[in-house]
């Protein structure tokens, strides 16, 4: 274990992220489906504080507090469920910890598809790992992850990767060149489970892939400029008919300058991808400004999630 005392308190960000493609395969016997997925990180971010105590809290070893108090700190929070996760396996691996104090700042809408739960608790994981000095391999921290939720491996292979199976597969990937996201949240929730039982409801059977999307599966450098127009997600066709603002978001955006936009995840965050910062922050403040909605723009992510 790290003796350093600036080595046991680490700060994480945490990104969001948004699905260029979400393709939703067949429905598997554990009741989740396959996905084909290109993911990327968008440089909105949670802030995560995780430092060691040496006195553990009586009840729990974990200690979590959060700026946001319509989030629960409770077994439901996946920071929690993170951190409790990676103490038990570190203490069966002989490594028992002290007490973790983590302090996480909301940033990323909640229930908006754009990975936030999933990105706190892979930033735990990776955060955890640092302070304890456990010297887990990525590949390790991203299979520790998948039982806390589908997207937690992704973020631990940010900023982009192909990601395939319920979650757990992901091949990392370079995307060439710079692009601006804007982010559109309705103002309204959809529950991930909800979506994927409207989408069965909605087709017979899963289109296969497209040529084009079964050739880039093979590779693992890419452009900006190829992908843009291969973007698409299974949900928009689902999900519109029921919110309607959906679709109004995504035409507003292509008409502010975005050259592609899209549903992110399973909802319910739309978002405009733009080549230049101005344009895309002008857009946000025009397509935001609607009663409700909350709008941001922000880079694409550039590199790994770190600990500083
Ligand atoms: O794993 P996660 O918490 O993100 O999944 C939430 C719900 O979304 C699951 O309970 C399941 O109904 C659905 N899901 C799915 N197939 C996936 C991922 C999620 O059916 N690959």
């Amino acid at each position: 274990m790290n003796t350093n005392a600036s080595e046991r308190a680490v700060l994480i960000l945490a990104p969001a992220k948004v699905n260029l493609v979400l393709r939703v395969l067949d429905r598997r016997s554990d009741g989740y489906h396959n996905l084909w997925s290109l993911m990327h990180t968008v440089g909105l971010e949670d802030e995560l504080h995780v430092r060691l105590t040496a006195e553990p809290d009586a009840s729990s070893p974990v200690r979590l507090a959060c700026d946001d108090p319509t989030l629960p700190t409770d077994g439901r929070n996946l920071v929690r469920r993170a951190a409790e996760l990676v103490l038990d396996r570190a203490a069966a691996q002989g490594r028992p910890a002290p007490g973790v104090d983590i302090q996480l700042t909301k940033r990323i809408p909640m229930g908006g598809g754009l990975g936030g739960g999933s990105s706190d608790a892979a930033a735990t994981i990776l955060g955890l790992n640092h302070v304890l000095g456990l010297g887990w391999s990525v590949s390790e921290m991203a299979k520790l992850g998948e039982s806390l939720g589908s997207d937690v491996p992704f973020f631990l292979f940010a900023p982009c990767a192909r990601v395939r199976g319920r979650g757990e597969d992901v091949a990392p990937l370079t995307l060439a060149g710079t692009r601006w996201v804007v982010l559109v949240n309705p103002g309204f929730p959809i529950e991930t489970r909800w979506a994927y039982q409207r989408l069965a409801e909605s087709r017979r059977v899963a289109r296969p892939l497209s040529a084009s999307l079964v050739t880039l599966m093979g590779r693992d450098r890419l452009s900006w400029n190829e992908v843009v127009p291969l973007m698409e997600n299974d949900f928009e066709g689902a999900l519109a008919p029921v919110h309607p603002a959906l679709t109004v978001i995504k035409t507003e955006l292509l008409l502010a300058g975005a050259e592609g936009a899209l549903l992110s995840g399973s909802g319910a965050t739309v978002f405009g991808i733009f080549h230049d910062e101005a344009v895309a922050v002008r857009a946000r403040d025009l397509v935001g400004r609607s009663e409700g909605r909350r709008a941001f723009a922000a880079p694409a992510g550039t590199g790994p999630l770190t600990c500083s």
